[in-house]
């Protein structure tokens, strides 16, 4: 496909940050030419048995923009995590920036809306966040110009980053040897998964790419960045030309075979709000536990 402001000359700076309770990978990516930055996939650390939520993976975040004396523009989620909560209204309190998220969360806090049960107070509009991303929007990040593509499957509102020579992907590809994520969770699809992968292939070979998460796969170290060239020959779920229902046919039988994420209550909750945590009638913070709806 055609993309939007390509340019490979355009060289963000990448650091990632790696959560080892959830396996997330967070970044602060720096638009060499000035202080901008943006931050993407941020974590807010909770205990879930003890019903604890804290700051300290945020606060390092933090205080990486802050050492360096960056100024935040963007805080992206490349989806509604199922295994980790966004800390990005946190950050936001903190650093400012606006929060962005996929157009088609709508329709993530639709079908989560109904699963929760959330009352009329639950906006699914997608207002909790500062930008809904479509297709193709760019935006910028200091002298910078990003953009975003629509990558469902994993979940509807998934997109992929493109920032200069650097895309980020979510979870719309693991490392080549880690393959891809699972597309069966509501509103997930394994076939579309499997073409939203042939678009981000579609990026130049050179292009680095940096994933969301990591599980070392065989024990090797955690690592989290390849480029588009490798996942193309090596990605074991997709790479070597696979077709789309051998890709089909693995991702569904694999996905069956798969227990939910261990925070997967909490996080939905939290993430279709842009991080925010949900209150009770009485304004006071609580989670809920539907029975026997996912
Ligand atoms: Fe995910």
């Amino acid at each position: 496909m055609e993309f939007p402001a390509l340019n490979m000359a355009v060289s963000p700076e990448v650091e990632g940050v790696f959560d080892p309770a959830s396996n997330t990978i967070s970044y602060l990516v720096r638009d060499p030419g000035s202080d901008a930055c943006a931050i993407i996939d941020s974590v807010l650390d909770i205990d879930y048995a003890a019903g604890r939520i804290t700051y300290d993976s945020a606060d390092r975040l933090i205080a990486m923009v802050e050492a360096r004396g960056l100024r935040l523009e963007w805080i992206i989620e490349t989806h509604v995590h199922a295994d980790h909560l966004s800390a990005a209204p946190y950050i936001q309190q903190k650093l400012g920036g606006k929060i962005g998220v996929g157009a088609r969360i709508v329709e993530v806090q639709d079908t989560f809306g109904k699963i929760f049960n959330e009352g009329t107070e639950f906006q699914r509009d997608g207002s909790q966040f500062d930008a809904l991303f479509e297709e193709g929007d760019t935006y910028t990040i200091g002298g910078m110009t990003a953009f975003a593509i629509a990558t469902p499957g994993h979940t509807p509102a998934c997109m992929v980053h493109v920032i200069g020579d650097a895309a980020f992907a979510g979870d719309t590809l693991f490392m080549p040897d880690g393959g891809s994520a699972r597309a069966d969770f509501p509103g997930g699809d394994a076939a579309q998964l499997y073409d939203s992968i042939q678009k981000v292939l579609s990026l130049p070979d050179e292009m680095r790419l940096f994933i969301c998460h990591d599980y070392a796969p065989g024990g090797r170290a955690i690592a989290w960045e390849t480029t588009i060239g490798e996942q193309k020959a090596d990605n074991i779920h997709v790479g070597g030309g696979k077709t789309r229902d051998e890709f089909v046919r693995f991702r569904e039988e694999r996905d069956a075979q798969l227990s939910m994420p261990k925070l997967i209550i909490p996080s939905l909750q939290v993430n279709m709000r842009a991080g925010q945590i949900p209150q009770d009638d009485e304004g006071v913070p609580m989670l809920k536990v539907p029975v026997n709806r996912l």
